[in-house]
């Protein structure tokens, strides 16, 4: 039932809120002074909150949404489920068989490479056993201290520890003693605020090749693998140049390095493709997934392994001592899995690529004249358009954040959910997205900038 058909008392809901509830990656003084923002309902690409408004999500809740909301049949695969078995583990050479299927069309989605998976319960646990999974490779072969994993300034890998210390955001190292041990961060290719006047070309070869010294500088032989979103979400929507992918691959199998893509966002249809990796040419050894391999619907995480990988897993190794309750969950397999069966069948990847990919990147593209706008930059279902105070100079508002926080608020007020990082405003719709809800989107993004813009100056 969605929120405009039900009646609520949100004082009273945001009352409790306040008082039981601590959040996530939340400032809860802001958010007590105007009082939770509580979402009731959904349905296609809209959220309802429990005052009745509706709000065009351009964000796929947490980048995740893939399909859409209101997929009935993924609630009734859930009940089916929960009714014949609702939980089994996958611990001591058990299985059962949502996660033997789920397995199953992992491989088949995936390139060719990958035929095997680890199941967990979203990408910060992925990226915990990604940590586990190289060094016990490494050692596998004796080779123990290759144990150093480099990763990206302004990286998001998570929020665990593993995760959040493979990830290279500053506020979060600083609360909590991280990175943990032999992580290393190399230059992200940011190429609008980092370039130093190279051409996109030359600044991502550029910044591959601080790979490259990194790995001279600590020793090839202490260096287990690297670690990359195809494209950097959180940290702004980073499109990295087509130079940079291509000379991270040749330095990865010049050192023999493990090469670790994280497509918790980029992958299943993000980028226009099932998997980041496919955008850019990546052929990675290891996958993280999460997010769009259930649209949101159940928490689940997988870890896909290359074949080159699990064979030497299989024939050397003893138990992995890794493992979570919840890994190969019955109920998120099967939800999961028919999510993935239904953008397979509906071909969701392959019409969006058609119908509406190009129409939305080339109509954020018309919003390029708007006084506040620095750059607009964004691949497949992506995007971001960084704000400034001044075009030519590219410098930003003295309060720096100071303008995402206004275009977000203004958005919000105008029925559309966007994400500010810093001054960067965010884009990640539902696949599904029409070309009326995408004009109905840019006009709303427009109009949200003139509001942030008089509110600025
Ligand atoms: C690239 C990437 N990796 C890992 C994660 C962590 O995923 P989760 O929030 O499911 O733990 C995220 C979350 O946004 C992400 O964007």
């Amino acid at each position: 039932m969605l929120a405009q058909e039900r009646s609520y008392n949100t004082a009273e809901l945001q009352a409790l809120d306040r008082k039981h509830h601590f959040h996530p990656f939340t400032d809860h003084k802001e958010m007590n002074k105007k009082g939770t923002r509580v979402i009731a309902g959904a349905e296609n690409v809209y959220i309802y909150d429990t005052d009745g408004n509706k709000y065009l999500d351009a964000m796929s809740g947490l980048w995740c949404v893939n399909i859409g909301y209101g997929r009935t049949e993924l609630a009734e695969v859930a009940k089916l489920q929960m009714e014949q078995l609702p939980y089994y583990n996958s611990f001591f050479q058990t299985a059962q068989l949502p996660a033997i299927e789920l397995a199953e069309m992992l491989a088949e989605v995936t390139p060719p490479q990958f035929n095997r998976v680890f199941f967990g319960c979203s990408g910060s646990d992925g990226n915990d056993t990604v940590v586990r999974l190289v060094r016990y490779y490494w050692q596998l072969q004796g080779q123990e201290n290759r144990n150093i994993i480099i990763s990206r300034h302004n990286a998001y890998h998570g929020s665990t520890l593993a995760g959040a210390s493979l990830g290279g955001m500053q506020a979060m190292h600083a609360q909590g003693g991280m990175p943990i041990p032999n992580i290393e961060h190399i230059e992200q290719p940011y190429h609008y605020r980092e370039g130093g006047g190279l051409s996109k070309h030359d600044f991502g070869i550029k910044a591959a090749q601080a790979l490259e010294e990194r790995i001279l500088k600590v020793g090839a032989d202490r260096v287990a693998a690297f670690i990359g979103e195809p494209i950097q979400g959180a940290g702004g929507v980073i499109v990295p140049p087509a130079s940079y992918w291509p000379e991270i691959q040749r330095i990865c199998k010049k050192y023999d390095i493990l090469l670790v893509a994280d497509e918790v966002i980029c992958g299943f249809g993000r980028t226009g493709n099932w998997f980041g990796s496919e955008t850019f040419g990546i052929e990675a050894d290891i996958m993280t997934m999460a997010k769009g391999l259930s649209s949101g619907y159940q928490p689940i995480g997988a870890v896909m392994i290359a074949d080159r990988v699990a064979e030497l897993l299989d024939e050397k190794g003893e138990e992995f001592s890794h493992g979570y309750t919840y890994s190969g969950h019955p109920v998120a397999c099967a939800v999961a899995l028919k999510n993935l069966q239904i953008m397979r069948d509906e071909r969701i990847i392959e019409n969006a690529r058609a119908e509406t990919m190009d129409y939305l990147q080339n109509q954020i593209r018309s919003l390029s004249d708007h006084a506040l706008i620095g750059e607009i930059r964004g691949i497949g279902f992506l995007g971001a358009i960084e704000l400034v105070a001044n075009k030519e100079t590219r410098d930003t508002f003295d309060d720096k954040g100071s303008a995402g926080i206004a275009c977000r608020d203004a958005c919000s007020e105008n029925g559309l959910i966007m994400r500010a990082v810093g001054d960067t405003m965010i884009l990640c719709p539902p696949l599904v997205i029409t070309r009326p809800q995408i004009d109905e989107m840019v006009s709303k993004i427009r109009q949200s900038l003139d509001t942030a813009e008089r509110t600025l100056v």
